[in-house]
């Protein structure tokens, strides 16, 4: 049974320079608009008790109170839900923290990417050092208990001290959890076209992998578990709702361009306003593509996905097929075999970790 939804919010103040995540710089009305239609599409979905719902973005934050506030009481959940909302520094102030608590939002992330002034510049951040931390402790005082932060590593120029430097502001911080994110240049990004224009260089392999190290390193003797390749948290306090895309579970994503996973279909909503309301007005779901998932497909992807979990892994498969695999990425010193409570499970070793692309391959 399905319990967790993801609802996309397609709006920022400014496109940051390395980021194609769907959003658009916009108006009042339009985003007045936009409520509007994602809460009729909500309703095109049977009531169902939310476990975990996620505001992501784009930038969620930009909403007003009284719109995050309304697209909630569509929904039904509990005290125990898990309510995530991410967060860009500068659209926030007290009161608007104060107000995300007051209607239920219970787990903030927020997008620090960096505490180096010179490279949230470069980043076209629009907050800068002190807009990060005064967001972080705003939360803290009006009763957020379950703050994760964003960091990004690995951008241009960056050496292995400047990461560590990020690292040491974080840890002052004390999060509960924190995703840290090696850069990935997008194509038609501005990074990309410098990249192209020879104004930026990658990280070369080597240094990204030291940085990775000593992130894992360094965490670890902050009393953080790595918990996932890119997360580290506190005990007890990984992310519910992403740890449910990580175990292959099935989701609800509402919103523009927003991906689900849904009565054994996977799809995607259409990715501009004009279909995308078009369809809603209609009474349809807004999907642009839908694919019902085979039974051979739904065992590809669990263990594309579950091999991202690093303490639990994933279950062996029942799908002879597999064990090829298994014994050749065990031969090779990628994965580990462990039994526990009659179970056999395949967990990523360090080296599977450092070259986890290539592993994952070998399941597709
Ligand atoms: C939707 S954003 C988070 C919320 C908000 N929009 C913000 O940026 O503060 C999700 C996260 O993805 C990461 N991200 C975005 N583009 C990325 C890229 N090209 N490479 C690596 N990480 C990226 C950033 O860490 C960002 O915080
Ligand atoms: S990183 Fe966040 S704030 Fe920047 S453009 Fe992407 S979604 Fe918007």
């Amino acid at each position: 049974m399905v319990d967790a939804i993801y609802i996309h919010i397609p709006f920022c103040i400014r496109k940051c320079g390395y980021c194609d995540f769907l959003s658009f710089q916009s108006n009042e009305i339009e985003r007045e608009k936009y409520i509007n239609k994602l809460i009729n599409e909500i309703k095109l979905y049977p009531k169902i008790k939310y476990d975990t719902i996620y505001f992501g973005g784009g930038t969620p934050s930009i909403l007003k109170i009284e719109e995050i506030e309304k697209i909630l009481k569509e929904l039904s959940f509990d005290e125990n839900s898990e309510i995530t909302l991410e967060v860009n520094p500068k659209t926030v102030d007290k009161e608007k923290l104060k107000g995300l608590k007051k209607i239920g939002i219970n787990r903030l992330s927020i997008g620090i990417q960096t505490f180096n002034q010179e490279f949230l510049k470069k980043l076209g951040r629009i907050h800068n050092i002190d807009d990060g931390i005064n967001t972080y402790k705003m939360a803290r005082e009006v009763g957020f208990k379950n703050i994760s932060l964003d960091l990004m590593f690995s951008l241009p120029g960056q050496n292995i001290d400047d990461v560590e430097k990020d690292l040491d502001k974080l840890f002052l911080l004390n999060p509960e959890h924190f995703s840290i994110y090696s850069l990935i240049w997008e194509e038609g990004t501005l990074f990309y076209e410098k990249l192209l224009k020879g104004e930026y260089k990658e990280t070369d392999n080597s240094l990204e992998a030291d940085m990775y190290q000593m992130i894992i390193e360094k965490s670890k003797e902050q009393g953080y578990i790595h918990y996932e390749i890119s997360n580290f948290c506190k005990e007890g306090k990984e992310a519910k709702h992403n740890t449910k895309y990580w175990k292959n579970q099935e989701y609800i994503g509402v919103g523009l361009g927003a991906s689900g996973y849904y009565q054994n279909i996977r799809y995607k909503n259409f990715s501009n306003f004009e279909d995308y309301y078009d369809r809603i007005e209609k009474g349809l779901l807004p999907r642009e593509d839908i694919e019902k998932v085979s039974e051979d497909e739904k065992e590809e992807y669990r263990h594309l996905v579950g091999l991202r979990l690093l303490k639990e892994g994933i279950l062996e498969s029942s799908d002879k097929k597999f064990y090829k695999i298994y014994n050749k990425l065990l031969k090779d010193g990628y994965l580990k075999k462990i039994e526990s409570n009659g179970e056999i499970r395949y967990i990523l070793t360090e080296k599977g970790l450092f070259l986890a692309n290539e592993v994952f391959e070998e399941f597709v």
